[in-house]
């Protein structure tokens, strides 16, 4: 795999690896608030993140490369509201999904079509996330202040388990 590719994918691993950690101070946020429903679609989520981070660290060395770990940023931990919350949760993956975009552009210009093949999950993954998190955003404006309904969405999100998909 060419130089190029490597650093890009193991900056993506660094990214991945933080977007975890990134969803674990909502996590702790959500569990402050006695929302465990919130606070276990947010456990899911981290789990969701860590996989990606090593799906991709399992790539580099499945190419000969050698995946480099750099340091993790401190998350944000507290949101004035859980909507404000899920809004940059919204905003981060629009982030990571241009992340995603431009390791693609890398893999073109490299004409590294194994890479191109790789990442294509990834692409399909961002649609899946983007979707998943709009919904819940358009839900927590519509519920503004009434508690009643915030407590039915903290059910249903109760619901979400990780399971890690088949490769
Ligand atoms: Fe790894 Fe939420 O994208």
């Amino acid at each position: 795999m060419k130089e190029a590719m490597v650093n890009a994918l193991n900056a993506q691993v660094n990214a991945e690896f933080y977007s975890s950690y990134f969803y674990l101070g909502m996590e702790s946020y959500f569990q402050s608030l006695s929302l465990n429903g919130f606070a276990a679609w947010m456990r899911a989520q981290v789990q969701e993140e860590m996989f990606h981070g090593m799906k991709m660290y399992d790539y580099i060395h499945e190419r000969g490369g050698k995946a480099v770990l750099e340091a993790i940023e401190r998350p944000e931990q507290t949101w004035a509201s859980p909507l404000a919350c899920f809004e940059q949760v919204l905003a981060h993956e629009q982030k990571v999904t241009a992340l995603i975009n431009n390791l693609m552009d890398v893999a073109i210009e490299n004409r590294d079509h194994a890479g191109k093949f790789f990442l294509d999950w990834f692409v399909g993954e961002q649609v899946e996330e983007e979707s998943t998190v709009g919904a819940v955003v358009d839900k927590l404006r519509l519920i503004g202040d009434n508690s009643s309904a915030l407590f039915l969405l903290d059910a249903e999100l109760a619901k979400r388990i990780f399971t890690p998909p088949v490769k």
